[in-house]
């Protein structure tokens, strides 16, 4: 690992070790005239270039940043990653009005891409996600999350966890790899009908096959996939077996899936279009992450979930893409920033702190990533301009210029 020096640049970053809530999140540090010192992949200082400590620049790389702006590494908290197949004509249908609900009950959704990858060999699922990942980094993607949730059965669903290992472990990577076990993300055909026996299995063979092969568990909970009742015996088994948890909650239908989060202690609950005022309230009392994703409502034609109000309940929010190949094929970060500001009322500033340190609060890693501060990783993005502004106003357009991860360029 190399060291580097980043001169005249412009430092836009949130500041802390834990998510920032409520108005704290439109609280950035702003730093012209900075440098950044990287050694051993580890941020050793940041501050204005008068302040900065002298260095021998014989042994690090130097990058004359011309004033641009550098933030911390985007942290896109929810994907599914991997996966076998695309589904375009699901999406042709419900443009012509057909509902993702009634696609998924006629055996489509989520099922036809479980068909998809239960064929896929291993390799071929790591080499599809790669090319993800390569798009993602050049939008300044540093750590990403990705489930599991397309085998929903034990043999496909360990082959995924084992792709999404070997993504987090290539010691060449672009990027941090976080692993989701979601074995709960839809009742499989061999189940129709008896959705009991599927949390049988879950419980009794698939939770206890998976422990310690992810960090997450998530669920879909939601009207006719797992309601309430079966959504706590699974993260009840699966917090037993040492998994920190995520839900998929309030997605389609208010179900109390934000109630349920904040019951469990769950680390983030996410969509969230259609929740509660109750389930705000608890969210923000109970710390738990209200990771928002816009491009879903979007692509579902969905209202928006209430960025304003879960802030100025106090509570951290987070933003992240969903991409998948049903109800969100994309991982734009330019879009995701451009709807939160246009649809969502979120500031410039706090779509930042929901893509950087609140984020990486998602993801249980507030303590390492998601800020430009000295202990932090050198998760870096250098933008082609020199004001932070620019995310939003260039519509759907890709502001990042360089990607820098753990200290190494990984794009430019
Ligand atoms: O986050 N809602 C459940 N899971 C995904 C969609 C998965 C799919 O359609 O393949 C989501 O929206
Ligand atoms: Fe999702």
């Amino acid at each position: 690992m190399s060291n580097l020096i980043i001169n005249n640049a412009t430092i836009v970053t949130p500041v802390g070790n834990s998510p920032r809530r409520g108005n704290e999140m439109s609280r950035l540090a702003i730093i012209p005239h900075a440098t950044v010192i990287v050694r051993d992949g580890i941020i050793e200082f940041v501050g204005p270039t008068k302040d900065a400590p002298s260095h021998s620049q014989d042994e690090s790389k130097v990058i004359d940043a011309e004033g641009r702006v550098i933030l911390p590494g985007f942290i896109d908290s929810h994907t599914h990653l991997i996966f076998g197949g695309y589904r375009p004509d699901e999406f042709s249908w419900r443009m012509s009005g057909e509902s993702y609900m009634n696609i998924m009950q006629r055996g489509g959704g989520i099922q036809s891409t479980v068909n998809a990858t239960r064929h896929e060999s291993c390799d071929n699922l790591i080499a599809k996600a790669r090319w993800f990942i390569d798009r993602m980094s050049e939008m300044g993607v540093t750590t990403v999350e990705a489930k599991s949730g397309y085998g929903l059965d034990t043999e496909s669903e360990l082959k995924m966890l084992e792709a999404i290992h070997r993504l987090a472990t290539d010691p060449d990577r672009k990027l941090d790899v976080v692993s989701t076990f979601l074995g709960a993300h839809a009742v499989p055909k061999e189940y129709k009908d008896n959705t009991e026996g599927y949390v049988n299995l879950m419980i009794n063979e698939m939770i206890p096959a998976a422990k310690g092969k992810a960090e997450f568990f998530d669920i879909f909970t939601e009207k006719n996939v797992f309601e309430i009742n079966d959504s706590r015996r699974l993260l009840n088994a699966a917090r037993d077996a040492g998994f920190k948890l995520k839900l998929h909650a309030d997605e389609i239908v208010t179900l109390g899936g934000a109630e349920l989060a904040s019951e469990m202690g769950a680390v983030s609950a996410d969509h969230l279009l259609h929740v509660s005022d109750e389930g705000i309230r608890m969210m923000a009392d109970r710390n738990v992450v209200a990771t928002l994703l816009p491009l879903t409502a979007f692509s579902l034609k969905e209202p928006y979930a209430p960025a304003r109000k879960f802030i100025d309940a106090g509570a951290a929010v987070a933003l992240a893409t969903d991409l998948n190949p049903g109800s969100c094929f994309s991982g734009s970060i330019p879009l995701t920033i451009a709807l939160a500001c246009i649809y969502m009322g979120m500031s410039v500033e706090e779509t930042i702190t929901a893509l950087t340190l609140n984020a990486a609060a998602a993801v249980d890693r507030a303590d390492t990533i998601g800020s430009i501060e000295p202990g932090k990783r050198a998760d870096l993005i250098i933008l082609h301009f020199d004001n932070f502004r620019m995310l939003p106003y260039y519509v759907g357009m890709n502001c990042v210029k360089t990607t820098i991860f753990n200290g190494r360029i990984v794009y430019d």
